[in-house]
């Protein structure tokens, strides 16, 4: 089974835990895409009335809204029910590395003000460390990044300015990220905050202990993991 049918039965998967009248929010990148689609199928249905949206960046924005689901902000529905969003790694405890998309502020932002946060990936995402297979994207400010840079280089890790189409790929609040290679990181909460603690970094893509349930889809089927 190749990995966009994977990321597709985890994302559908996740859409049955939306019920008539939640506040939701809805994740970004392409196994997110899939949940978003098929809340919207439901809403078509009348399989589910009532929903109120608030997307996680731009792009999930513009999907969302030509899909016909109805959306609002935080300033108005600060609590959110139910949230689906992919990510990049997660490992045993259900910590995450998140951010590949380059959204990374807006979801956490997101998950933060979320009762249930659901994160739909395929099996290739699952690791034992975080940093094992994947860099963490930091999002900095772009007045005086290059001192973030070297505070990251200090901290152990590889620095690559983040591209796109030859520039300096921007974030949804204009500002650039820095994917940082750490190797496989043996305490993931202390590197949060030695990382919130420096000015400079506007958010990175380390979630700790904020999933509630992981929807991983692999070749033997769909697992369903529930933080105990
Ligand atoms: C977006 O910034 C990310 O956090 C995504 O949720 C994450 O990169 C997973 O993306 P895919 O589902 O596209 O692999």
């Amino acid at each position: 089974m190749n990995t966009q049918t994977l990321k597709q039965q985890a994302g559908e998967y996740a859409a049955q835990f939306v019920k008539s009248g939640m506040v939701i929010g809805l994740g970004t990148g392409s196994t997110a895409i899939f949940a978003t689609r098929r809340i919207a199928q439901r809403l078509h249905d009348r399989d589910l009335r009532d929903i109120i949206a608030i997307p996680t960046s731009r792009a999930t924005q513009a999907d969302a809204r030509e899909l016909g689901i109805s959306l609002s902000t935080l300033e108005r529905h600060a609590r959110i029910d139910l949230t689906i969003d992919g990510a990049d790694e997660v490992d045993r405890a259900f910590n995450l590395i998140k951010g590949g998309g380059g959204a990374l502020l807006r979801e956490k932002i997101v998950a933060q003000a979320t009762e249930r946060l659901v994160i739909v990936v395929d099996e290739s995402k699952r690791s034992r460390q975080l940093g094992v297979n994947w860099a963490v994207p930091v999002e900095v400010f772009p007045f005086g990044w290059h001192s973030q840079a070297r505070f990251l280089r200090d901290l152990g890790a590889g620095v690559a300015l983040r591209n796109s189409g030859g520039d300096p790929f921007q974030t949804d609040q204009g500002n650039i990220i820095l994917d940082c290679d750490f190797g496989p990181i043996a305490d993931p909460a202390a590197l949060d905050k030695t990382l919130k603690s420096r000015a400079g970094i506007a958010e990175h893509g380390l979630f700790i202990g904020m999933a509630r349930d992981v929807i991983v889809a692999g070749a033997d089927g769909i697992r369903h993991l529930r933080k105990s």
